[in-house]
C-alpha cells in the first residue's frame, strides 16, 4: 500500500449471521454505506429483513427518528457476488471461524477491491498475522473484534498483526468512535484482551468447584453479592454455553503452551458431553424452566450464638473490621486475650491461606477455628463467606454462621480453600490483567476499558487490584502459591513490582510517561 490515509465511507460485510448483521446495523446508523455478502444468499435477505425490523422497532420505541431509520435502511444493500464489493473502502469478514476459509476469502477479496481497501477480520480466536500471511499485502489486514450483540456491546478490539500498517488500525479506531463504539488496541496474541482477561473468572471458579469447596450456586452468590460482579462464573458459562466456552478455554490454554493460569477444568468437558450446555438447552450448571433459572434455596442460618469470640490479630485491619462487625450485629462477648479462652469461638482472617494453615501458623485449636473473608468491606456487605478447617466442629461452624448472619446479611459457609472464593477468583482476575499489561498486549487503560465494557465487570482488573490494594492481592497470590505450589498462582511481575513500590497497577513505567527533564 502506498497511501497511508484511509477514508472509510463504504463497507462490505462478508458473512451476515449474528455478528455481520450487528456490525451492519451500527455502520448503517452511522451513515456508512453497507454492502452485505454471504455465500448463502438467503442469509443476505434475512439480514436485511432483520435490519428493517430492528430499525422499525427502534423507531416505534422512540429511540430512532423516522428519517434516520429510513436513511439507515437505505444505506444497506445486498451484493449478489463478491465482485460487487469492488468499491468498498473496508471489508469486514464475519464468516465461519476457520483459518483456511478466512485466508481464501481474503485472497479472493484482494482480487476484487482496490489497493486502498482495508481488510478486517472479526475473528475471536484466530491469529490476525496468520490470516494476513495469505495476502499479497498483509499491511492492510487488521483484526476488528466486535462482541455479541454488537449494538449493545459497545467495545471493539482493534488488533494489529505483525505486518499491519499502524495507520490501518488508527483508521479503524476512528471508525469505531464514529459508530458509537469504544475502540481498544491490542497486539495479536491469543484471546486479544477480553477473552484473555476473561480466563480468570471461569477457570478459577471451576477450580473452586472442582476442589469441592462450594456449590456452583454458592460460588455465583459469593461472586455477585460479596465481590460485586454482575454474574458469577457459572451463570456466565450458562449464558455463553459450554459448546462455545469449553473449546475457547482449551484453545487459549494450548495457544499459550499450557500456561497454568489458563488450565481448563474436566468439569466442562464432561458436562458438554452430557448435553448440560447452558441456558439455551434448558440445562447447564442450573436448570431452566420456561427460560427461568432455577436456583436452589439456601438453608436458613442457625440461631445459636457463641458466648465469646476471639478474633485473630494476624491482619490488624481485618481484625478491626471483624470486631466492628461483631460489635454491630450481636451482644456476644469479645475475648481479647493474647490466646483464645478455652470456650471461645476462634475467628481467623486469612488472605490466600486456607483456614487450616491459619490455624496451624497461629497455633490455634483447629476444632474451633472458622475463617471469614475480609477482602471486601465487611460492614455494609451483601454477603459474608466463612470457611472451616477439616477439624472444625459443627458447633463452632454453626455458631460462627449464626453470629455473622445475625445482622441479616446472608452467609455462605464453604469448605477449606486457599483464598476462600472471592479472594482467589479476584486475585486471579487481577493477576491475569497484570500479565496482559506486562506482555504489552494493550495499555493499562485499554485493558480496564475492554474488561469493563466487554465483560461487564464493575472495574477493570488493574483498577480492581488498586481498589482492593495491590499488596493485598500480592499477599493472596504468594500465600496461595506457597500452600499449593501451583505456578498458576505465581504473581505477575507487573503486580509484584508495582505492589512493592507502592505504585498504581494502572501505571506504565515512569520513564515512559514522564516528560524529559534534567535530573
Ligand atoms: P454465524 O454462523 O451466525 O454467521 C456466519 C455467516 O457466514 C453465515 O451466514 C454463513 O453463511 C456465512 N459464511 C460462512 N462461510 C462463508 C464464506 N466463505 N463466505 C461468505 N459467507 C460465509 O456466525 P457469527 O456468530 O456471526 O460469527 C461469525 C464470526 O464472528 C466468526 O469468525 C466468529 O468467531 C466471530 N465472532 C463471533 C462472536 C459471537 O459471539 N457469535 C463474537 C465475536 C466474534
Amino acid at each position: 500500500m502506498t497511501s497511508r490515509h484511509f477514508s472509510i465511507e463504504t463497507i462490505g460485510i462478508v458473512g451476515t449471521g449474528a455478528m455481520g448483521r450487528g456490525i451492519a446495523q451500527i455502520a448503517a446508523l452511522a451513515g456508512l454505506k453497507v454492502r452485505l455478502y454471504d455465500t448463502n444468499p438467503s442469509a443476505i435477505g434475512a439480514a436485511r429483513d432483520y435490519l428493517a425490523e430492528t430499525f422499525a422497532r427502534l423507531t416505534a420505541k422512540g429511540k430512532l427518528d423516522q428519517a434516520r431509520s429510513l436513511a439507515a435502511l437505505a444505506n444497506v444493500s445486498g451484493a449478489h457476488a463478491i465482485s460487487e464489493l469492488v468499491d468498498c473502502d473496508l471489508v469486514i469478514e464475519a464468516i465461519v471461524e476457520k483459518l483456511d476459509v478466512k485466508q481464501a476469502l481474503f485472497r479472493e477479496l484482494e482480487t476484487v477491491v482496490s489497493g486502498r481497501c482495508v481488510l478486517a477480520s472479526n475473528t475471536s480466536s484466530l491469529s490476525i498475522t496468520a490470516i494476513a500471511a495469505a495476502c499479497s499485502d498483509p499491511s492492510r489486514v487488521v483484526g476488528y473484534h466486535f462482541f455479541n450483540p454488537v449494538p449493545l456491546m459497545k467495545v471493539v478490539e482493534v488488533i494489529d498483526g505483525l505486518r499491519s500498517d499502524p495507520a490501518v488500525g488508527d483508521a479503524l479506531m476512528d471508525l469505531a468512535r464514529r459508530m458509537g463504539h469504544t475502540p481498544v488496541r491490542a497486539k495479536d496474541m491469543p484471546g486479544f484482551i477480553v477473552n484473555h482477561a476473561g480466563r480468570g473468572m471461569n477457570t478459577e471458579g471451576l477450580r473452586v468447584a472442582g476442589e469441592g469447596v462450594a456449590s456452583f450456586a454458592d460460588i455465583d452468590r459469593i461472586m455477585r453479592e460479596q465481590a460485586g460482579f454482575r454474574l458469577g462464573p457459572f451463570e456466565l458459562l450458562d449464558l455463553t454455553a459450554l459448546d462455545v466456552s469449553h473449546p475457547v478455554m482449551e484453545s487459549i490454554y494450548h495457544q499459550f503452551y499450557e500456561e497454568p493460569r489458563f488450565t481448563p477444568s474436566p468439569i466442562t468437558g464432561t458436562r458438554l458431553a452430557g448435553g448440560l450446555i447452558g441456558r439455551k438447552t434448558g440445562e447447564g450448571f442450573y436448570r431452566y424452566v420456561d427460560g427461568k433459572q432455577q436456583v436452589p434455596a439456601e438453608a436458613p442460618a442457625p440461631t445459636e450464638l457463641p458466648k465469646s469470640v476471639w478474633v485473630s490479630k494476624r491482619y490488624p485491619q481485618a481484625h478491626e473490621a471483624v470486631v466492628k462487625l461483631i460489635g454491630e450485629t450481636s451482644g456476644v462477648t469479645l475475648d481479647d486475650g493474647a490466646v483464645p479462652a478455652a470456650d471461645s469461638l476462634i475467628v481467623v482472617t486469612p488472605f490466600g491461606h486456607d483456614a487450616t494453615t491459619a490455624a496451624v501458623d497461629e497455633a490455634l485449636d483447629a476444632t474451633r477455628v472458622v475463617a471469614i473473608d475480609a477482602l471486601f468491606p465487611l460492614v455494609g456487605a451483601q454477603r459474608h463467606t466463612l470457611m472451616t478447617t477439616p477439624a472444625t466442629r459443627r458447633v463452632a461452624r454453626d455458631a460462627a454462621h449464626a453470629l455473622f448472619a445475625s445482622g441479616g446479611v446472608p452467609v455462605t459457609v464453604i469448605r477449606d480453600s486457599t483464598g476462600f472464593v472471592a479472594q482467589r477468583v479476584v486475585a486471579t482476575i487481577v493477576n491475569i490483567g497484570c500479565d496482559i499489561a506486562q506482555k504489552q498486549i494493550a495499555t493499562p487503560d485499554d485493558i480496564d476499558l475492554a474488561v469493563t465494557l466487554g465483560l461487564g465487570y464493575p472495574r477493570g482488573p488493574l483498577a480492581l487490584g488498586d481498589a482492593l490494594g495491590a499488596t493485598t492481592i500480592l499477599t493472596i497470590l504468594r500465600n496461595m502459591f506457597s500452600v499449593l505450589g501451583d505456578p498458576r498462582y505465581r504473581p505477575s511481575p507487573w503486580l509484584a513490582r508495582r505492589a512493592q513500590l507502592g505504585l498504581s497497577l494502572t501505571q506504565r513505567d515512569a520513564a515512559d510517561i514522564q516528560p524529559e527533564t534534567q535530573p
